[in-house]
């Protein structure tokens, strides 16, 4: 699906469209068992209903207060550097650090272990009917270790809670629901996938963006206000999850196309996203539109649980850059990760020139 109409009916339509339509996608038989696949995005009501009603209240409660002077402090320490003038792989650096800094403190795992959280998110979106052989080892190796590593987290936060969100998705119920072992792992499994990778992306997409329009660079310096309609603006036409999967469980029709029972639908949420019949000049980077709500967060029960940290990282992240540095290019173009729903760079070399 590519238009905007047509995505959205299909992310609403929760009678015809499941969401085993992403579980299809990441249980690979070569696997064995993924927790991603068990995790939330992956239900349908009544379980989704249930389960997000317990972590939608663990998480809500604490995550902006926490997190934001951890961001800021990461993003003002890269800011100081960049003032200087400084070339670097922005993948390798503050698109990565920040946002598994912020991970790791909300959910409780050690924030020393960045590479591990970048290797394991990484092979975990990796995942899909096309994974060649070769990559599959390291996958499962990773998927083995990222278990190991979340059931210990849980195993220590049971004998002695803490402040994080491990120990509050531990206690969490609803009408006396508790998560089981099984829900808890799958849930982390799901937070350093979505939270972590899709931050990354947009924190350099909104770099790439400011290289690329150094007008707007100048502006938001005198205007900081200007930096949240910038941010929407980066996730309308680079958003980092650019597709969402959904099954069809009946016959059916979209947009005049008739779709059998058992159709994977793919809901491309970059091409709704520059639907020119909803966004006037949509291939247009502009910061000043018209602000019509748009699907780079999702549409319906799965809209991102993330989204207001997602937009807060970013926002922090430029508060503390844009006033510093003279000028941003891109030296090396992105390099591109393959995942079938996830959509960023692998690499990015960026200049900051001295103010
Ligand atoms: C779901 C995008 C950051 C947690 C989703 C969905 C999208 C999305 C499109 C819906 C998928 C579907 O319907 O199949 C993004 C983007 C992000 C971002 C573009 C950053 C730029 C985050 C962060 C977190 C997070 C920071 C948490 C730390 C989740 C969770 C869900 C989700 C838990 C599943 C919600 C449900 O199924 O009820 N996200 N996300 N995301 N996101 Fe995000």
């Amino acid at each position: 699906m590519t238009r905007y109409d047509d995505v959205v009916s299909v992310l609403k339509n929760l009678a015809v469209f499941s969401s085993q339509g992403s579980r299809a996608a990441t249980a690979q038989p070569w696997i064995g068992h993924n927790p991603l696949s068990d995790s939330l995005v992956m239900l349908d009501p009544p379980q989704h209903t249930a389960i997000r009603s317990v972590v939608s209240h663990a998480f809500s409660a604490r995550v902006l207060p926490r997190v934001e002077p951890l961001a800021r402090a990461a993003a003002a320490a890269f800011a100081e550097r960049a003032a200087n003038g400084l070339e670097v792989d922005i993948c390798d650096e503050l698109a990565t650090t920040l946002p598994a800094k912020v991970i790791a403190n909300l959910l409780g795992m050690d924030d020393t272990l960045v590479d591990e959280f970048r290797t394991w998110s990484e092979d975990i979106v990796a995942v899909n009917p096309m994974t060649p052989e070769a990559a599959r080892p390291r996958i499962i190796a990773s998927i083995a270790d990222l278990t190991r590593y979340v059931e210990g987290v849980f195993e220590d936060r049971k004998h002695a809670r803490r402040d994080d969100l491990a120990s509050d998705l531990l206690d969490a119920q609803v009408d006396g629901r508790r998560l089981d072992d099984a829900e808890l792992v799958s849930f982390m499994f799901l937070l350093l996938v979505a939270g972590f990778e899709t931050t990354t992306h947009l924190l350099t997409n909104s770099l790439r963006l400011l290289a690329a329009h150094p007008d707007l660079l100048a502006r938001l310096r005198r205007d900081p206000t200007a930096i949240v309609p910038f941010v929407e603006e980066t996730l309308r036409l680079e958003p980092s999850v650019h597709a969402a999967l959904r099954l069809a469980m009946e016959d059916t029709e979209v947009g005049g196309v008739r779709l059998p029972a058992g159709a994977v639908v793919c809901a491309l949420v970059d091409s709704a996203n520059r639907d020119e019949t909803r966004f006037e000049d949509a291939e247009r980077f502009d910061i000043d539109r018209e602000r019509r709500p748009n699907v780079a967060f999702g549409h319906g029960i799965h809209f991102c649980l993330g989204a207001a940290l997602a937009r807060a990282e970013a926002r922090i992240a430029l508060e503390e850059i844009v006033p510093r540095v003279g000028a941003i290019h891109v030296t090396q173009e992105p390099t591109w990760n393959t995942s079938l729903t996830i959509r960023g760079a692998m690499s990015c070399r960026i200049r900051f020139e001295p103010l």
